[in-house]
C-alpha cells in the first residue's frame, strides 16, 4: 500500500547539493510542498553557497562551500543532488553514509555498477534514496497511468515519445562535454525511455516493463562525440512497440502519444509539465467519437514540490524505495540508456 502524505508528521529538511540551474528550480518548488522545507545548500564554493542561499532563504549557517560541511550539518533529513550525472554516484554515498536520505538528479549513475553500490548503500543504511523523475510524481502521470490500466484506449499497442531541444554549443557544458557526460540520451532520452516502460508496465498491471527488444541510431556531435540526436524502437512484453527519441541540436515536439485498439492519448506536456502547478491537459481520443475529450489535471503545487512530497512520504514512512520510482525501474532506465548510447557509439566507460 502506498503510505499517505498525512503519514509524514515534521517536514523533511532538505539540502541540496551544487547552485546549478535545476537546484535552483528545485529550490522554488520546495515553497509549495506539503512535507518539505528548504535548510541548506552544499557548493563547491562560499561565494555560490551564500549567494544561492540567499536568494532562496536559507540560513547561512547551512549554506556550505562543501559537500563534506553539508553532509556534517545534522539539521539536514534529506539531500537532493543535483551535479551533473558522472559527480551522482560519489555524492550519493557520501551522503548515505552521512545518514541523509537522497533524492538523485536523472540519469541516476553513469554505469550499473554505480546504480548496484548506490542502492547496496541506501540498503545498509536504511535511507531512502530515488532517482528523480519528477514526472512520475505528478497527477497528470498518475492519470495517464490509470487510464491504460484501466483500458481507456483498450488494449495499449503502441507509443511515440519525444524529448528535443536545441542547446547552443558549448564544448565545456556539460551537455556536450562526454566527462561531464555529455549527450541527448543521457539528459533527455531517459524521460521518452522511461515513460515507455512505465505505460507497458501499466498495460499488464505492472510498475513498469522492461524492454524485449531495443534498437538505436543516432548522429554524434562533429566535436565533442555525444550523442547529439538519438531515436530507438523498442517492443515490450505484451505485444506493445514504441518509438522514442531525444536531442540537444534540434527542438521537436516534446510530446507523448499513446495509442491503443480503442482509442489514444496525446500528452501535450508529459515530463516538464505544470512547473508552477498550473493546469495541464490531455487529448483523449476515442474510436467511433468524432470529437476528442479534454481531460483537465488540477495540481496544486509544482512538479518538483510533487516529487519532494512523494519522497518525503515514503522516508516518513521508513520505506527505501519511492513507489513511483521503485530501484529495480532505476536500473532498468540507466541499462536501457546504456545500452541506446553504445547502439549509437558512445561509450562513457
Ligand atoms: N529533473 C529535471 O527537470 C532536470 C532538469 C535539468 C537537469 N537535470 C539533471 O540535473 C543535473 C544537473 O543539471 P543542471 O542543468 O542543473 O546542471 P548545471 O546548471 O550545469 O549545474 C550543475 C552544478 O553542479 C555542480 N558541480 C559539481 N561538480 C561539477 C563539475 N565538475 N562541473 C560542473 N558543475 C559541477 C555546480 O554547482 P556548484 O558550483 O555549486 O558546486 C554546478 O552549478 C544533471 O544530472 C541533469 O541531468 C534534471
Amino acid at each position: 500500500m502506498t503510505p499517505s502524505e498525512s503519514e509524514a508528521s515534521s517536514p523533511l529538511r532538505w539540502g541540496i547539493i551544487s547552485t546549478g540551474h535545476i537546484a535552483g528550480v528545485f529550490a522554488g518548488n520546495l515553497a509549495g510542498s506539503r512535507q518539505g522545507r528548504l535548510m541548506g545548500v552544499g557548493s563547491r564554493s562560499d561565494a555560490s553557497a551564500h549567494s544561492f542561499a540567499a536568494k532562496w532563504g536559507i540560513g547561512r549557517e547551512h549554506a556550505h562551500g562543501s559537500l563534506a560541511g553539508l553532509l556534517a550539518d545534522e539539521h539536514i533529513d534529506a539531500v537532493y543532488v543535483a551535479t551533473p550525472h558522472p559527480m551522482h554516484h560519489d555524492a550519493v554515498i557520501a551522503a548515505l553514509r552521512a545518514g541523509k536520505h537522497v533524492l538523485c538528479e536523472k540519469p541516476f549513475a553513469m554505469s550499473l555498477a554505480e546504480v548496484d553500490a548506490m542502492q547496496q548503500t541506501a540498503r545498509e543504511h536504511r535511507r531512502t534514496l530515488m532517482e528523480a523523475w519528477m514526472y512520475r510524481c505528478h497527477p497528470q502521470t498518475e492519470r495517464v497511468r490509470a487510464m491504460i490500466a484501466d483500458g481507456a484506449i483498450g488494449r495499449l499497442r503502441h507509443v511515440q515519445a519525444t524529448f528535443s531541444f536545441h542547446a547552443q554549443f558549448d564544448p565545456a557544458g556539460r551537455l556536450w562535454d562526454r566527462r561531464l557526460g555529455g549527450g541527448g540520451i543521457l539528459d533527455v532520452g531517459g524521460y521518452p525511455l522511461s515513460y515507455a516502460r512505465l505505460l507497458a508496465g501499466a498495460a499488464v498491471g505492472q510498475p513498469f516493463a522492461e524492454p524485449e527488444v531495443m534498437q538505436g541510431v543516432g548522429v554524434l556531435h562533429p566535436e565533442s562525440g555525444a550523442d547529439a540526436q538519438a531515436s530507438a524502437v523498442l517492443r515490450f512484453p505484451g505485444d506493445v512497440t514504441a518509438e522514442i527519441s531525444c536531442g540537444t541540436w534540434v527542438n521537436q515536439q516534446n510530446r507523448v502519444r499513446i495509442y491503443g485498439s480503442k482509442g489514444s492519448i496525446e500528452i501535450p506536456s508529459p515530463y516538464v509539465v505544470s512547473r508552477e502547478g498550473d493546469p495541464t491537459e490531455l487529448v483523449w481520443h476515442r474510436d467511433g467519437r468524432e470529437e476528442p475529450e479534454m481531460v483537465t489535471i488540477t495540481p496544486d503545487r509544482g512538479v518538483y514540490a510533487y516529487e519532494a512530497d512523494a519522497f518525503a512520504t515514503a522516508a516518513a514512512a521508513g520505506a527505501m524505495e519511492v513507489p513511483q520510482c521503485p530501484w529495480a525501474d532505476t536500473r532498468g532506465n540507466v541499462a536501457a540508456q546504456l545500452e541506446w548510447c553504445r547502439q549509437v557509439g558512445v561509450d562513457y566507460a
